[in-house]
């Protein structure tokens, strides 16, 4: 199904209702997503980013429906990643001359994923493409945001910033606007997108944003690749957008842990008893790591300004679910930061040391050199995390 935008503007993507994981298995995608494509009807016939690979097929039948392919004058491929140009190789089958513009890497992207040599054009920011009826495309590079090849898109006229990634957040809806939405479902989608996609990247979205406002171009529709299409007060999202980026933190504290018999639970519940007692406002989110979803746990080390790792020793190390989060807690790499660690162990107890290489390896600052109770924690030895917490909640006052 496709639907009008505002005026000559298509909305011509899938919808992906049944969708759980998105990049392999990294990232879960609870609420699905979609894959927005744009039609443009000018004079000119213009087709911006398509779908991912698997929906090729029902992709192209649509557009079919929609435009005779034959007609289309110019294909935009704002990023070269798989769910956007994925069905390109079935729609270039069909129409090989039309020439595709995008960045210069964009090239290098779509040469490297579908190694044809099809009718590149490469642009850059500030390049414009005159599309008729005194409409014209603007391309404003997006390096890094989050691909090198990324690039928006922007309708003068109409006012639309196709912004493709960014802005964006995994959530289907029938409804497609965000005025239309569940507001909580799609800020949490919001958030949890930008704390794991564009994390790593936070120093370019604050950039790049000053750079595009500075252009003074009125935004009245910023239509993204995945997701809603903000219509109603489409600054918002950019708003956020700025918010975030700047090493964003709330008043919360996040501890982390796993647990073979309990104890290291224990330890997690006793150290937020104590980090409650002398920080009373504070948020603190426990989450055991083998229950919880990553991404989520992400999203909330992402709010938070100190996080608290946990893990009883197994072997000469720590348990694999917490290696997994410390993995991609170093990949996303949190700025401004604190953190401490904590387990039990029956022996050797190398748990806590080895939290502490990993959090320093991804730049968390240590609030001391942690906790660790031997066997399973007795009265004293909770005792001791309570005091333990006590200290971790008075620094982060
Ligand atoms: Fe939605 Fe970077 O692809």
């Amino acid at each position: 199904m496709t639907f009008q935008i505002k005026n000559n503007v298509y909305w011509v993507g899938i919808k992906d209702w049944e969708l759980q994981k998105f990049h392999g298995n990294e990232y879960s995608t609870d609420h699905s997503t979609t894959y927005n494509s744009y039609l443009i009807k000018e004079e000119k016939i213009v087709l911006i980013d398509t779908v991912w690979m698997p929906f090729s097929k029902e992709f192209v039948k649509n557009l079919a429906k929609e435009i005779d392919l034959n007609k289309i004058d110019y294909i935009i491929a704002n990023h070269g990643e798989i769910d956007h140009s994925g069905a390109l190789p079935e729609l270039m089958a069909l129409i090989p001359d039309t020439p595709i513009y995008c960045t210069k890497n964009g090239v290098d992207v779509l040469k490297g994923h579908y190694h044809k040599d099809w009718n590149f054009h490469t642009v850059k920011t500030g390049d414009t493409l005159d599309i008729g009826n005194g409409k014209v495309l603007v391309f404003v590079e997006m390096r890094m945001l989050h691909w090198p090849d990324s690039m928006a898109t922007y309708l003068t006229q109409d006012n639309i910033l196709f912004s493709n990634d960014a802005f964006g957040q995994h959530y289907v809806n029938d409804l497609m606007y965000n005025d239309l939405v569940d507001q909580d479902l799609l800020w949490q989608e919001c958030i949890k997108y930008y704390a794991n996609i564009l994390t790593p990247f936070s120093a370019l979205v604050d950039k790049k944003i000053k750079e595009v406002l500075e252009l003074k171009i009125p935004i009245d529709i910023i239509a993204t690749s995945h997701g809603v299409i903000w219509r109603d007060n489409p600054i918002q999202i950019i708003q956020k957008y700025i918010e975030w980026s700047k090493d964003y933190q709330e008043n919360q504290i996040t501890v982390i842990y796993d647990t073979m018999w309990n104890g290291t639970r224990r330890m997690a519940e006793a150290i937020s008893e104590g980090m409650r007692k002398t920080n009373p406002t504070i948020k603190i989110q426990l989450l055991n790591a083998a229950k919880f979803d990553k991404n989520d746990i992400l999203t909330e080390v992402f709010k938070s300004k100190a996080i608290l790792v946990g893990s009883p020793t197994i072997g000469r190390g720590i348990l694999s679910s917490m290696a997994e989060i410390m993995e991609m807690i170093k990949g996303l790499g949190f700025k401004n930061k604190k953190a401490a660690s904590f387990g039990c162990y029956g022996w050797s107890g190398e748990s806590v040391k080895e939290l502490n290489i990993l959090l320093e390896k991804s730049k968390f600052e240590l609030l001391n050199d942690g906790i660790r109770a031997k066997w399973n924690p007795d009265d004293e030895s909770l005792e001791k995390c309570i005091e333990f917490g006590k200290g971790i909640g008075s620094q982060l006052i």
